[in-house]
């Protein structure tokens, strides 16, 4: 018999890591985790781990003939200023590597006539506020709203939740077929900072950059202007938020896009935030052009109303837990 499965792409990305840790830790399924790249050695012998590319088809064809996939966490990304600098390879990665996955998981469900819950993680980047006027007009909007993204990611990512919508509801729709078992369930997140690892390729990335600069006392430069404010989220919610999701009876999904968010601050905050915790912590401000006008196209914050009255959402970590409780302690222990 097959075995039954949870499959996690995109394993050692930033969210890949934190929630490999958390499944093996609930112990309740097997993992099979994929990444271009190995996973670090602290996550050794927590899944079983396959070195591939979400492009290679062959590989899904092995795949689905040994494992039965219940639930699967499509991370594997290229992240926003990544998508800028090679935007043909990121169309490839968010855009080709998810619709394979998309397929790969309506066929096994249809196949096996069984239920395949789908986690996709968006982005405040499928917003686009067009100006600082418009930004500060529309702080908090609906997951309807303003989906105007101005980068290859946030087009890529807003692309990927109607095709998701889709295949769980429309699929081959004047065909005979029964209709696919697809549960293509998405959180759309703010930036996310972790104290365990630092992104590569974001534009959210000033934030945990600061943070993870102070603790290693080296100088700081951010990319973006003091009053520059977005959403952020801390780890730990971003990981609870993709299980709750997951977990949510069916019935009691009104949509199946979400966002969720935690706290809005701006970099000036952040770096005021930084410094009083590692006085020492040397920040300055040197905005990079286009990276700005990326993070200026993003909202104040996020209406999440929906997640919370759905299916419980609530994040634990606001700013003040999330640098007191959460970063701090454990940068500190990271980087003594
Ligand atoms: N953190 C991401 C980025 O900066 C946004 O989802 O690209």
């Amino acid at each position: 018999m097959r075995k039954k499965t949870i499959l996690i792409t995109g394993a050692a990305g930033e969210v890949g890591q934190a929630l490999v840790r958390k499944l093996h830790a609930r112990n309740s399924h097997h993992l099979l985790t994929m990444d271009v790249r190995p996973l670090p050695p602290d996550l050794d012998g927590m899944s079983t781990h396959i070195v591939g590319d979400i492009l290679d088809k062959s590989l899904f064809e092995r795949l689905v003939s040994e494992f039965d996939f219940t639930h699967i966490f499509h991370l594997a990304a290229l992240l926003s200023t990544r998508g800028e600098l090679s935007p043909q390879a990121a169309h490839n990665v968010n855009v080709n590597g998810s619709l394979n996955m998309l397929q790969m998981a309506a066929d096994q469900s249809e196949w096996k006539r069984e239920r395949v819950v789908f986690i996709f993680p968006s982005s405040v980047a499928v917003y686009g506020m067009q100006s600082l006027e418009n930004k500060a007009a529309n702080p908090r909007p609906q997951e309807w709203e303003w989906n105007y993204p101005i980068t290859m990611y946030g087009a890529n990512k807003l692309y990927i939740e109607t095709l998701g919508v889709y295949y769980s509801e429309h699929y081959k729709q004047l065909a005979e077929d029964e209709p696919t078992m697809l549960d293509f369930r998405c959180v759309r997140f703010p930036g996310l900072i972790s104290a365990f690892t630092v992104p590569s390729g974001g534009t959210s990335d000033y934030g945990p950059e600061m943070i993870h600069a102070a603790a290693q006392g080296k100088p700081y430069a951010s990319f973006v202007r003091p009053d520059t404010i977005i959403p952020f989220m801390a780890m730990p919610d971003a990981v609870k938020s993709l299980l709750l999701l997951a977990e949510a009876p069916a019935e009691r999904l009104s949509r199946r896009v979400y966002n969720v968010t935690s706290f809005s601050i701006t970099a000036q905050e952040m770096a005021e935030r930084v410094q009083s915790h590692f006085p020492q912590a040397k920040i300055t401000y040197r905005p990079h052009e286009k990276r700005q006008r990326i993070v200026d196209s993003w909202p104040v914050d996020m209406n999440d109303d929906a997640a919370r009255r759905d299916w419980g959402w609530q994040p634990e970590y606001d700013a003040d837990r999330t640098f007191d409780e959460y970063l701090v302690p454990n940068i500190r222990q990271r980087y003594a």
